[in-house]
């Protein structure tokens, strides 16, 4: 942290030497704040890269919080056993409901009532920036990061659990796909990002994919900046941007061109 007088958006108290990781065990719940929760069987792998760049600042500053929840401190027995064979037979095994009932109901606890709970799931909905949008817009979310095959059917319809999926491919663990989704999400939230111009324009935020970028030098091995971006001419510039933007889209999703060429 590089202010040494930091913003406290209701935060108690922050030390100006506490780390990403000590700020989620150290803090208290802050009333109003931005909360994730994420429930998982390895809480030391939060807030991981959430604690770095923007979203660790935003983090530091008490614009957002994350609590996460041990699901092993919920487990049966001596051994604290999370998980079970698959009723009916098959490989793996299946993170239990009455395990993950208690968890989440811990959990829930320094939650607003109408944050939804999301399970992270290869066949869940896919993610989106509209989701990212609509959850920043919320009081925050609670997370679930499953591991082996699976969580118990039961809890997902007894809480109403949306599954939600990070694309179609399929991960050991959900701890990655809670990451990305909150770093998509966070950034959106207000004062996050130093410039929030470049949301408008990037890939997603209005169906379309972004236009390509350059910078200095003007010449590298060879390869010029277009002449266009040099002019100065803000029309030309947009103009130019807008047709490479939508060139792009049309040539490399066309699902999403199909949107688009149904508005225009
Ligand atoms: C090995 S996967 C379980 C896959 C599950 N048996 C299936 O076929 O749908 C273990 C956990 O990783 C997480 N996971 C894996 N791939 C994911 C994805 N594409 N999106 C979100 N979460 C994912 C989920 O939390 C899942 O419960």
């Amino acid at each position: 942290m590089t202010d040494s007088k930091p913003k406290s958006f209701g935060r108690k108290s922050i030390s100006a030497s506490l780390k990403p990781r000590e700020l989620m065990t150290n803090a208290p719940n802050l009333f109003g704040v931005w909360t994730a929760s994420v429930v998982t069987l390895f809480p030391e792998a939060f807030p991981g890269v959430l604690g770095l760049s923007l979203t660790g600042k935003a983090l530091q500053d008490g614009r957002w919080q994350l609590h996460t929840t041990n699901l092993r401190d919920f487990g049966d027995g001596k051994h604290r056993n999370v998980d079970d064979t698959p009723a009916g037979g098959g490989a793996g095994m299946v993170l239990r409901p009455d395990v993950m009932g208690k968890a989440l109901e811990h959990a829930a606890g320094s939650m607003h009532r109408a944050a939804p709970i999301l399970m992270m799931s290869p066949r869940g909905v896919p993610f989106t920036q509209r989701m990212a949008q609509s959850l920043a817009e919320g009081p925050g979310m609670t997370m679930i990061c499953g591991r082996f095959e699976g969580l118990d059917q039961r809890v997902i319809d007894h809480y109403g659990i949306t599954e939600v999926s990070l694309g179609d491919f399929v991960m050991t663990g959900g701890e990655l796909a809670a990451q990305a989704m909150l770093d998509a999400t966070v950034r959106l939230l207000p004062g996050v990002l130093g410039n929030a111009d470049s949301i408008e324009e990037e890939s997603h935020s209005n169906g379309l994919l972004e236009h390509p970028q350059y910078t200095r030098p003007a010449e590298w091995k060879g390869h010029a900046i277009p002449e266009v971006l040099l002019s100065g001419h803000h029309e030309r510039i947009a103009q130019w941007r807008l047709e490479q933007a939508r060139d792009l889209t049309r040539t490399r999703r066309p699902d999403m061109w199909a949107k688009v060429a149904d508005k225009d």
